[in-house]
């Protein structure tokens, strides 16, 4: 079990937009709001690095800005259609309290 910490407030948080937050000096992720649920992945996408908060979110599917990867936002690996199906980013566990998003590392 890792730790959690706090790398955003859930009022910073829309839903179907991510947002990129900087965990530590190696580790950005990118947080979505689905419904009431609040999810984290790696920012970057497995490709070539393209910005994950930056693209588009339909259902539980992220499109990657860069080549159009998509991604499911819940497990972080290559949604059913994607065009590489050995691609995938890290999903994180979160949790939020008393409005704090808190990400295990
Ligand atoms: S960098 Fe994401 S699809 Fe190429």
């Amino acid at each position: 079990m890792g730790e959690f910490v706090s790398v955003a407030k859930e009022q910073d948080l829309n839903e179907g937009k991510g947002l990129a937050v900087k965990v530590n000096k190696d580790l950005e992720m990118a947080l979505f709001k689905i419904g009431d649920k609040i999810y984290a992945i790696e920012e970057h996408c497995a490709h070539q690095g393209g910005p994950l908060s930056e693209g588009t979110v339909q259902d539980f599917v992220v499109t990657c800005p860069w080549h159009q990867m998509t991604y499911d936002i819940r497990t972080g690996k290559a949604a059913p259609d994607a065009w590489d199906q050995e691609y995938s980013v890290k999903a994180f566990n979160v949790k939020v309290e008393n409005g704090e998003i808190k990400v295990e590392v």
